[in-house]
């Protein structure tokens, strides 16, 4: 395939960026996305030029460090799916391609397509643990805990934190990522000691470091590449609210 790429490239925090226009061509349809942003770069170092600056880390959709916005979509047009595991195949000869970072406040942009994303990690250092002794897994196993409460928790807990979610929010709103932790540790009986504090301490992260609200959209449900659905963040407005009575 023959492609026409558009890169927003910006050389570091403090420079303007701008699209700059490449031609790509033998591209393999079994290629992944990131396989060929790879090629264009062997291709730039051999002419003696700044490669594009792109996250990544396992390529197994694993992570969450892969992080494009792809024709205007967080992750590109194939759902469910992390930029790693996009295939060329997606599109077609002769297609143009428009490549961005992440687009939020809370995510400024680092070089090229790289954004910061200790955001949220500060969102998880306010309250995405738990104290409770675990033991061994079979420790674990031996605490009941309803069928239907561990399958929900257990979808939460595929959040790969990789900010698809603020990415496609109008708003900037980290609320499904924050809504999949807090649904994740506090539907099992090991989350309950830290829950209500939790929530407070989340919540006060998530908007001091400038993450919008919530006006579901659904926006970020529609992006994310784990199947997040928008119930993690009707759990979270409810713990949120309990906490908030407690503590007034
Ligand atoms: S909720 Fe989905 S889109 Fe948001 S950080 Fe987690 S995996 Fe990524
Ligand atoms: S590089 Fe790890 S999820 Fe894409």
């Amino acid at each position: 395939m023959k492609l026409s790429l558009r890169i927003w490239r910006q050389p570091d925090a403090q420079a303007e960026g701008k699209m700059v226009s490449y031609e790509i061509d033998e591209v393999s349809e079994d290629a992944s996305f990131l396989e060929m942003l790879d090629v264009l770069n062997e291709r730039l170092i051999g002419e003696g030029e700044d490669p594009v600056a792109f996250d990544h880390d396992c390529r197994e959709g694993i992570c969450g460090a892969c992080s494009l916005v792809i024709d205007g979509q967080p992750h590109g047009p194939q759902a469910a799916t992390t930029t790693c595991q996009l295939h060329m195949r997606k599109f077609k000869d002769g297609d143009k391609i428009d490549i961005e970072p992440w687009r939020a406040g809370a995510f400024p942009v680092i070089k090229d397509l790289v954004v910061d994303r200790s955001a949220f990690d500060r969102i998880i250092q306010a309250g995405g643990y738990i104290s409770a002794p675990t033991g061994t897994a079979p420790d674990a196993h031996a605490v009941p805990i309803p069928k239907q409460d561990a399958d929900a928790a257990f979808s939460a807990a595929a959040c790969i934190g990789c900010g698809a979610c603020v990415a496609a929010c109008p708003n900037g709103s980290g609320m499904l990522f924050m809504g999949a932790k807090v649904a994740h540790l506090g539907l099992m009986p090991q989350g309950q000691p830290e829950r209500h504090t939790r929530v407070l301490g989340m919540v006060a992260a998530h908007d001091d470091a400038g993450f919008g609200g919530c006006t579901n959209t659904g926006e970020c449900a529609a992006a994310c590449p784990k199947e997040i659905g928008l119930d993690v963040i009707g759990k979270l407005n409810r713990d949120f609210r309990k906490a908030a009575i407690r503590a007034a």
